[in-house]
């Protein structure tokens, strides 16, 4: 593999959880998850940036992308664009309950991640939409991986490999900066970050 086929694998098998965080922004709004409730140490649990439609929209959007790129997969592959790029368990059926989990599972674990990330925060004192460098970049990261891990071990075993995570850990920030930077300037996104 050379490194853009490693690039590009990563950023393949990343997306329904890349799409997942921006989607939440776009749509979210509304009751907030954590109902607008308050810790013991008298802070929000989550706050009112984390809401219920922003999470069910968030995820939906990324099982979308995912099963689009399911079905592009086998066409990709055929024309010779898909090589050795990791599907999402094709081997398994390409709309097998495996390969929808799958999807399910990077989409739902990027926003839960995200959530983590502003139950932490709150527990910080940092205020909504305040800056928390390389967590804000990372949190859907971690959370898409840990509920992969989880639920889905041998999917992920499969396809992430020392060099794929490498990848993502690097490509991952910066495509977060510019695509918050965009979010801002069409007014998604209060904060550039
Ligand atoms: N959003 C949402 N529901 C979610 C996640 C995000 O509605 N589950 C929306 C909110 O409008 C939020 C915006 O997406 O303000 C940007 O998300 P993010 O930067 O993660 O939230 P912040 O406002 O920065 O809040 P926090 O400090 O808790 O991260
Ligand atoms: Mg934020």
């Amino acid at each position: 593999m050379t490194l853009i086929d490693i690039l590009a694998a990563s950023i393949w098998l990343m997306l329904p959880a890349y799409l997942a965080n921006p989607m939440a922004a776009v749509f979210g709004g509304g009751t907030p998850m954590d109902l607008g409730k308050y810790f013991p140490d008298g802070r929000r649990i989550l706050g009112n940036g984390k809401t219920i439609r922003g999470l069910v929209a968030g995820t939906a959007c990324g099982i979308m992308i995912g099963l689009i790129q399911i079905g592009l997969a086998p066409r990709l592959m055929a024309s010779g664009v898909l090589d050795n790029w990791p599907l999402f368990h094709g081997a398994l059926g390409a709309y097998s309950f495996s390969t929808l989990s799958i999807v399910f599972l990077m989409a739902f674990g990027a926003l839960l991640g995200d959530s983590a990330e502003s139950f932490i925060k709150r527990r910080l004192d940092l205020e909504r939409g305040a800056m928390f460098p390389v967590a804000d970049q990372l949190d859907f990261v971690l959370g898409a991986w840990v509920l992969t891990y989880i639920f889905a071990a041998y999917w992920f075993n499969t396809y992430f490999s020392f060099w794929i995570i490498l990848t993502v850990l690097v490509a991952t920030p910066l495509l977060h900066l510019a695509a918050n930077i965009l979010g801002y300037l069409i007014k998604v996104k209060k904060e550039p970050w």
